[in-house]
């Protein structure tokens, strides 16, 4: 998507950020309105947002939420609203982090992904992250993730699975 921008998010996003949230995940696992104030704030937390142009109007197509560790940079959350979908705002956004950790020293990006999604963490192994533990009724009790984890020396590839590039 050409006309995509990305930047860090303002208070006044925070609706559209909600919005977001609550259209592409489940209860049991988005934030609140509160935490995503806090997660604007934070010293420790980012949040960026990826505006797009739809039907003539610019707005927010997906949000990613970055906890700074000392050693790395946890991708906490990241949602990309369906319509905007499978046109690379995900990959734009996940490069985001990984340039931010390069850009800040770090030596590597985590994530938490569920374990039964394999088109997810496929498509995060695009880019390089590798499952590094597995994290067991970390959702629910039977419901496992997968902790990814990218090394920041290690190539950055396109984050498209099925064989495009
Ligand atoms: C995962 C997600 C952020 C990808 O965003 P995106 O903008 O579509 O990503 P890109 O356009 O860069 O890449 C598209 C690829 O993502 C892959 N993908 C990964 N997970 C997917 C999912 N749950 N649904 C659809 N596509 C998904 C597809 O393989 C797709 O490839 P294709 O275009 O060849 O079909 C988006 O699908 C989403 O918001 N999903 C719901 C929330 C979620 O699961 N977030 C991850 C939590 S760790």
């Amino acid at each position: 998507m050409s006309t995509l921008t990305i930047r860090s998010a303002k208070p006044a996003d925070l609706p559209f950020i909600e919005a977001i949230e609550n259209r592409c995940f489940h209860a049991s696992r988005r934030s609140s309105l509160r935490a995503l104030k806090h997660s604007i704030h934070s010293p420790t937390q980012s949040v960026w947002v990826a505006v797009g142009r739809l039907d003539e109007k610019r707005q927010i197509a997906g949000v990613m939420i970055l906890h700074h560790h000392l050693l790395s940079i946890r991708i906490y959350s990241l949602a990309v609203l369906p319509a905007f979908r499978g046109s690379g705002v995900g990959r734009r956004l996940v490069h985001r982090a990984v340039a931010l950790a390069k850009k800040t020293g770090r030596s590597s990006v985590t994530l938490e992904a569920d374990r039964r999604n394999k088109v997810l963490t496929e498509w995060y192994e695009n880019f390089g992250f590798k499952i590094h533990r597995i994290l067991k009724d970390y959702y629910s009790p039977g419901r496992h993730a997968v902790r990814m984890r990218l090394d920041i020396n290690s190539a950055l590839k396109g984050g498209r699975v099925r064989g495009r590039s």
